[in-house]
């Protein structure tokens, strides 16, 4: 395994001396890497099989800025990798039968590999989410969401289920660490379908205890200071503080939060769960926000589509 963490380095500045500052595992790197040997095999897939392609539909109701962002990323990852990646665009009027059609007629499409149908949900009508996830096909649910898949990795059948992008992307970046997760004790804050559970299961399944903390957790920087492994996905901003951060530990951050910042543009910018300054000087590894886990989910989110893909052609006899 080629390493992408970048090197630590000491800085100045605590009593005594020096202080270690923590080693920063790059999504930006890490997912490079991850699209390049996706091109690769995509370029086999294609010269041996006629032209095939893996092709991804990606389902938006509505129009929110940051799905737009979010999906315009996706497909532009997904042509340099090779994906024929489609973007299909209801309106905000549309109904949970329409949504659920336009689901039926790609799950029925056998040239479709991957479906995804981008969340939250931007409608005007009331759309139950979670019938929404289980109408995708589970043979085509590249993002892991349907009960189907999300039952599947909670039995540790890891083999063939698909793994929710974000988690499956935090793992990619432990790895990166090279730290081992067998008997450590990992922490994931948050328990949503999208990144918390999943998270646990697949920390979990490759053998650490774990902890699920959440909102109602009485002692969260008591669980914190447990963790040799850590991955917050709770939505708040810099909630996990450096000091409750045991020392050397990894810490992977999948928060996203905006916060005003005049100095910007846009007038605002990106921050993570962990507070980053803080928790530097105690973990051991930490990922940035952003370019940290954020650019991960969408390489495993290509990822997940290829290897839908490679289902299909072993269905079909062909590889
Ligand atoms: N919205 C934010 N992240 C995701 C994701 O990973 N999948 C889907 N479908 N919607 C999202």
């Amino acid at each position: 395994m080629i390493s992408l963490v970048a090197h630590s380095f000491w800085a100045p500045g605590c009593q005594g001396g020096r202080r270690s500052m923590a080693t920063i595992i790059s999504g930006i790197k890490t997912s490079k890497l991850v699209r390049e040997r996706l091109k690769m095999e995509v370029d086999k897939m294609e010269s041996h099989f006629s032209g095939f392609r893996p092709s991804l539909v990606v389902l938006q109701v509505g129009d929110r800025d940051d799905s737009n962002l979010y999906i315009s990323s996706k497909l532009k990852a997904a042509a340099e990798i090779g994906i024929d990646a489609k973007h299909v665009r209801l309106p905000r009027t549309a109904t949970q039968d329409e949504l659920l059609q336009s689901i039926m007629s790609v799950n029925e499409n056998p040239s479709v590999h991957g479906l995804i149908v981008q969340l939250p949900l931007d409608s005007v009508s009331p759309i139950n989410t979670e019938l929404i996830t289980n109408a995708v096909s589970p043979e085509k649910d590249v993002d892991g969401l349907s009960c189907i898949n999300a039952g599947k990795l909670s039995r540790g059948d890891l083999n063939s289920c698909f793994i929710p992008c974000t988690p499956s992307g935090c793992m990619e970046l432990i790895r990166q660490t090279g730290v081992s997760v067998e008997g450590k004790h990992a922490v994931v804050i948050g328990r949503s379908k999208i990144v918390g559970a999943p998270m646990h299961d697949l920390l979990l399944w490759h053998h650490a205890t774990v902890t699920s903390c959440h909102s109602k957790t009485a002692d969260l920087p008591e669980q914190v200071g447990r963790a040799d492994i850590l991955v917050v996905g709770a939505g708040r901003a810099e909630m996990v503080r450096g000091e409750w951060v045991k020392q050397g530990a990894v810490v992977i951050d999948c928060g996203i939060n905006y916060i005003p910042d005049a100095t910007k543009k846009s007038s605002k910018r990106v921050i993570g769960d962990v507070h980053y300054t803080s928790a530097n000087q105690r973990a051991g590894f930490i990922t940035p926000v952003p370019g940290g886990v954020g650019p991960m989910t969408v390489a495993m989110l290509m990822e997940n589509t290829v290897q839908s893909a490679r289902r299909f052609l072993l269905k079909m006899n062909l590889s």
